[in-house]
């Protein structure tokens, strides 16, 4: 496994001093709701029902407390107290949406789906993952950069992402196609998600966004199933791609050698994460915190992990990957490839 720093770093290029004090400002917002929310369920006399909400509930208290100063050791130009910007509205408005249902989450009255992936939640759900968030469109633009250099390296074609949910990669990805990858063929783009409604209604979201050259598939698939019984054939995608999406795995290792087993030589898995420093906050938290936690995320401080988690993860699976993360500011986005081959 190498950790490199080649001179085009797909990452430096979308998280530079703009995007870290935007990241400044939506923290500071983010303090202020946790504030907020728990001076209205400390006004009812309560204590969290379960694992869950006990884990969201310690969250927002150690938001809260944080000192901007000392939380945050990159100031950005903006510092924290600028006004947030409108290229962060999409963040703004989720956190707002999501702020306002915490108290009836933590009583235990509503869930994480209901607020997030219905109704008012899953518009704003969209616009967030989109590349019109400017708080979220390095995620995607990382992956789109990495997986047009890999997919010019291999000559190849065949191209399958893996929980592309509202699609915002897939969009980014679409609209940077660049005319020299279609040289090779026409390119075959399998679009995959667990959930029938978000593919459908993703497949509805860019029925007019590909290039005549690159043609759309949406199907189901999941990452905890073997491929095999998914009618997906081993060694059979030049580029893998999973935005935000692999750490959904139940069993990291084991998805990830599955993923793995799809690419044909030459190939590779292009992965791409929100990461969080070891004891350091991030304001998306208070966003996905609302959903379902993966088990052992209880026993961290952040259900993100941090590079050397991520690192960890990928000597276990005994996966090789190229890892890359934002040079400055505090650890925020990583961008690994996973190729071919040994050691098991
Ligand atoms: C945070 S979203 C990823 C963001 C996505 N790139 C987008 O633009 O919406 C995570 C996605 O992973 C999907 N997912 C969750 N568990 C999964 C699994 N076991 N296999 C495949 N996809 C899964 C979810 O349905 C969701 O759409």
């Amino acid at each position: 496994m190498s950790m490199t720093n080649p001179t085009r770093h797909p990452i430096d290029h979308v998280v530079d001093d703009d995007y870290l004090a935007a990241c400044d400002r939506a923290w500071a917002v983010v303090r202020d709701h946790a504030r907020s929310i728990l001076a209205d369920v400390d006004a009812t006399p309560y204590e969290a029902p379960d694992g869950h909400r006990a884990y969201c509930l310690r969250w927002l208290r150690r938001a809260a407390a944080m000192p901007t100063d000392e939380a945050r050791p990159w100031r950005g130009p903006g510092g924290v107290d600028g006004a947030p910007d409108d290229d962060a509205a999409p963040t703004l408005d989720l956190l707002a949406h999501a702020a306002g249902e915490y108290p009836a989450f933590l009583r235990g009255e509503t869930s994480g789906p209901a607020i997030l992936l219905a109704g008012e939640g899953l518009r704003l759900w969209y616009d967030y993952f989109g590349s019109g968030n400017g708080l979220y469109r390095p995620l995607n633009a990382a992956a789109a950069d990495t997986v047009i250099d890999r997919l010019r390296a291999a000559g190849g074609s065949r191209l399958l992402e893996v929980g592309a949910g509202t699609g915002g990669a897939t969009g980014h990805l679409l609209a940077a196609w660049p005319d020299d990858v279609a040289d090779v063929a026409d390119v075959e783009y399998t679009v995959t998600d667990t959930s029938p409604r978000l593919l459908r209604e993703t497949r509805e979201h860019l029925a007019d966004r590909p290039p005549d050259h690159v043609r759309l598939d949406f199907r189901r698939f999941d990452l905890d199933l073997p491929p095999d019984r998914q009618r997906v054939a081993p060694a059979s995608f030049d580029v893998v791609v999973a935005v935000n999406a692999i750490h959904n795995a139940a069993d990291l290792g084991s998805s990830l050698r599955s993923l793995r087993s799809l690419l044909r030589p030459g190939g590779a898995l292009v992965l791409s994460e929100s990461i969080c420093g070891p004891g350091a906050l991030v304001h998306q938290e208070l966003i996905l915190n609302l959903l379902p936690l993966p088990a052992d995320a209880y026993g961290r401080l952040s259900r993100f992990h941090s590079r050397a988690d991520w690192l960890a993860i990928f000597a276990d699976a005994g996966v090789r990957a190229e890892v890359l993360v934002n040079s400055s500011g505090p650890e925020l986005v990583m961008t690994a490839v996973v190729t071919p081959g040994d050691p098991r």
